[in-house]
């Protein structure tokens, strides 16, 4: 591959850098392809809480979604290894895109290490800590996801988690991808890029707000105002 600079693709216009990944978190179908029309998004993530609130069979679900996006996380909800195994090894026959989620426990370190040797991806959840993300990394993570919003809320650093991740993985070169869960508003999203993150999953309303700015709906006025006055 080309070399690319950070956003330009200086020596090959023909090279595509999307940079951080853009996941969708929900368990709702329409909303990924509405999303997923716009041509931003890489990925879903979805867990047992959304699957809930949204009613429908989940694995209809995921094969939705995997129609639109190369990535779906598809949790388990054993919590022994013989379990998450069983689980997640009929997860992965579902569709090439699935990636099997997997809680951070020792239970789940086993199941990630297990996964990694059959070549069966993973996104590890429930991550607190950098030293949690280090060992799921070891363990075989494809993805740990380091949940800011949630240490936000008991007036933790969550950002400064994943600052504190990144500067480890700079260190090494893990084949591990940092996705920054439980995001709350736009502000989380753009500084997770800022701080070289491979991937931050949105909930829906927060996603529906980033292509927005009053400045550009007043611009845009004012154009087809003018235009109007336009000699043809
Ligand atoms: O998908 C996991 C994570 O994003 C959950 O977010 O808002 O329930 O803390 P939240």
């Amino acid at each position: 591959m080309l070399p690319i600079s950070r956003g330009v693709a200086r020596y090959a216009p023909t090279v595509y850098d999307r940079g951080m990944k853009l996941f969708l978190d929900t368990a709702n179908v329409d909303q990924v392809k509405e999303v997923a029309a716009w041509g931003v998004l890489d990925g879903v993530t979805t867990n047992p809480s959304l699957v809930l609130k949204e009613g429908h069979d989940f694995k209809k679900t995921v094969l939705a979604m995997c129609k639109h996006v190369p990535c779906v996380s598809a949790q388990v909800t054993a919590t022994d290894f013989a379990g998450m195994k069983k689980q997640g090894e009929e997860y992965a026959s579902w569709h090439k895109n699935v990636y099997v989620k997997v809680p951070m426990t020792t239970e789940g370190l086993k199941a990630l290490h297990y996964f990694r040797s059959k070549g069966i991806r993973t996104n590890t959840t429930l991550i607190f800590s950098a030293a949690q993300a280090l060992l799921a990394a070891k363990a075989g993570a494809n993805i740990i996801s380091p949940f800011i919003g949630r240490l936000d809320d008991i007036g933790e650093d969550g950002m400064g988690l994943i600052a504190e991740i990144m500067e480890i993985w700079h260190q090494y070169d893990f084949d591990c991808e940092v996705l920054v869960a439980s995001t709350r508003h736009p502000v989380h999203i753009v500084k997770a890029a800022t701080l070289g993150a491979h991937i931050c999953t949105i909930p829906y309303e927060i996603f529906k707000k980033l292509p927005l700015h009053p400045l550009t709906d007043i611009g845009l006025q004012k154009f087809l105002k003018d235009w109007q006055g336009v000699k043809k």
